[in-house]
């Protein structure tokens, strides 16, 4: 399928705040190394940089991120003025994207804590934020949406994309546009403080809560059912022997059952 970026002006004309610069690309290491190179040549808040693929795509907690073409893989430069909280901003960036393909495609996507998105219990998107600083800080808001793409084999069974569940290819540009959109409204709410909205809006789409997990941190592994979030975006696990745990940083597994 063809993409028309060019046409993504059509899409956020009138509706942004941020001016977006797209620096569209059909390879790269990783999209997050070109943004901090170009904010580092004098680029600014509201660079998108786009790849049709890259050769070094990185996720969370170090791993690696297969990124080959047709799927939707950017970066967003922010540069907030005044401190923010990061982990409110990763789980509203999470809940933009889930939004953003419940509302365009109907999809029954779900937030995995902290912002990986799900339908059917399977990764369609994952986001990655990390920071640069130079006078002030920048945040570099990576995204990468399983869109037209081919899942490779060996992913299969924990990734989707939305060509799979839909049965068909859609275009790329709508959706970026949408969840740019989405993104704005969050770090709107972020800048004003409103973090309580944001969330709200989390809680409403998140699949974690309620549900059997395994949280694997830095330290240990810990099972028990993900009860909620704190103010400050942090899980909330009541563990096997019943004491509340609070987690920062980890990476979750839901369960269906615990195993003996
Ligand atoms: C994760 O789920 O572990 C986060 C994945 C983030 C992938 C995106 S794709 C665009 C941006 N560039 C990268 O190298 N990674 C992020």
């Amino acid at each position: 399928m063809i993409d028309d970026f060019s046409d993504l002006t059509k899409y956020l004309s009138g509706k942004s705040r941020l001016r977006y610069v797209i620096f569209h690309v059909s390879s790269c290491s990783s999209t997050q190394d070109l943004a901090m190179s170009l904010f580092e040549q004098g680029y600014g808040e509201g660079l998108v940089v786009l790849s049709e693929e890259m050769s070094s795509g990185r996720g969370r907690l170090g791993r690696s991120w297969t990124a080959t073409p047709g799927g939707l893989w950017f970066t967003l430069v922010l540069t907030p003025p005044k401190p923010t909280n990061l982990q409110i901003l990763s789980l509203g960036v999470g809940s933009s994207v889930a939004k953003a393909l419940k509302e365009l495609y109907g999809l029954n996507a779900v937030v995995k804590w902290p912002n990986d998105v799900l339908v059917n219990e399977k990764k369609i998107s994952g986001v990655l934020i990390e920071g640069k600083k130079k006078l002030s800080i920048a945040l570099f808001v990576g995204v990468g949406v399983n869109v037209n793409n081919e899942i490779p084999e060996e992913l299969k069974e924990k990734a989707v994309s939305i060509k799979e569940v839909l049965t068909r290819q859609v275009s790329r540009a709508p959706l970026l546009a949408r969840i740019l959109q989405e993104i704005e409204e969050t770090y709107s709410k972020l800048l004003e403080e409103k973090t309580d909205e944001i969330l709200r809006e989390w809680r409403s789409l998140a699949g974690t809560l309620g549900k059997k997990v395994k949280v694997v941190t830095g330290e240990e592994v810990i099972e028990g059912v993900a009860v909620d979030v704190t103010s400050d975006g942090s899980l909330i696990v009541v563990d096997r022997a019943g004491i509340r745990r609070v987690i920062y940083s980890g990476d979750v597994t839901h369960l269906t059952q615990f195993p003996n």
